[in-house]
């Protein structure tokens, strides 16, 4: 894989010019990062805008200001991203940030600190049908062909960010101990309350039981869907075409069923039953089995 256009490769990964660039790599691998940091770390299209949503408020005593009045970007920026050198030095502390790394792209000071991650998994065909829909509304990325044509680039990790397995498998580590939590998608949108209970007490913190409604409520898909600040209705058409395919589009889980001819569903399952074996130590598949 090489540079091209729209994006450029750092240690394997395609990396979308529009946001990444040699500067916003190095402010990355030179970041300092804090014990109090708490991240966010997640294949694309799997939740980020969610906990982009979900961490502020949970981290500052349920205080709705900032996701209601700070773009998502600037509240909890990714990491590697260009706007990163702008905002995250100036954003008080605790501060919420996420990422799309794997776990070895983090920078040396991650490993040293006892900064706390959350991890947000998608069933991946899910992922796939999101990331279909987005990369035909973002014109920062490569157009994805027909559905078919865009699963196999899917499967062979040929999109940006790489393989959804090779990413997932990456932040298995034990070694984290408790500095990691593994949520999924499917059981936020379950039990939105439950998963932010429990974030709240893996991060060490409380909120009264209506503050926590009140920030449960905020991060209802439909409320998120009219919130400018979320909704990525700010960013110009040009770059994102919300008319095409809304950022926030369905927030639902199993809509690959409706993408998936069972012949592709086959394939899906016998191209990934190899990398998948990869993951047999992990029960992280089994979620999604199906
Ligand atoms: P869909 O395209 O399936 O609707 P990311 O933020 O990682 O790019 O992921 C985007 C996906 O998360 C989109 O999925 C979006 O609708 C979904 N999403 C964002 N906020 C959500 C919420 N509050 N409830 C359910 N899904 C949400």
């Amino acid at each position: 894989m090489a540079d091209n256009d729209l994006y450029m490769v750092y240690h394997g990964l395609l990396l979308p010019k529009i946001v990444h660039s040699e500067e916003s790599l190095k402010y990355l691998e030179n970041f300092q990062v804090k014990d109090d940091d708490v991240f966010a770390v997640t294949y694309p299209k799997s939740g980020t805008t969610w906990m982009q949503e979900i961490l502020p408020p949970l981290l500052n005593g349920g205080d709705l200001t900032s996701v209601e009045t700070i773009p998502n970007w600037d509240r909890a920026p990714w990491l590697e991203e260009t706007r990163a050198a702008l905002v995250l030095d100036k954003l008080p502390s605790p501060r919420a940030i996420v990422s799309h790394m794997h776990y070895h792209l983090m920078p040396p000071s991650f490993f040293k600190s006892k900064a706390k991650v959350i991890y947000v998994t998608r069933n991946p065909k899910d992922v796939i049908v999101s990331s279909f829909h987005f990369h035909q509304m973002a014109s920062f990325l490569e157009d994805p062909g027909t559905f078919e044509e865009f699963t196999d680039k899917f499967l062979s990790g040929k999109v940006f960010f790489a393989k959804w397995t090779d990413h997932v498998k990456s932040w298995q580590k034990p070694e984290l101990g408790d500095r990691i939590m593994y949520i999924t998608y499917e059981e936020m949108l379950q039990d939105l309350r439950g998963v932010l209970s429990r974030i709240l007490k893996f991060l060490g913190r409380e909120l009264s039981a209506e503050a926590l409604d009140r920030v449960v409520d905020h991060c209802t898909f439909k409320n998120m869907k009219t919130n400018k600040m979320s909704n990525y209705t700010l960013v110009p058409q040009e770059f994102m075409d919300n008319k095409k395919s809304p950022f926030l589009r369905k927030g639902i889980a199993g809509d690959w069923k409706n993408y998936f001819s069972p012949e592709l569903d086959a394939k899906f399952t016998a191209f990934s039953k190899s990398t998948m074996q990869r993951m047999a130590d992990s029960d992280l598949y089994l979620v999604y089995h199906g």
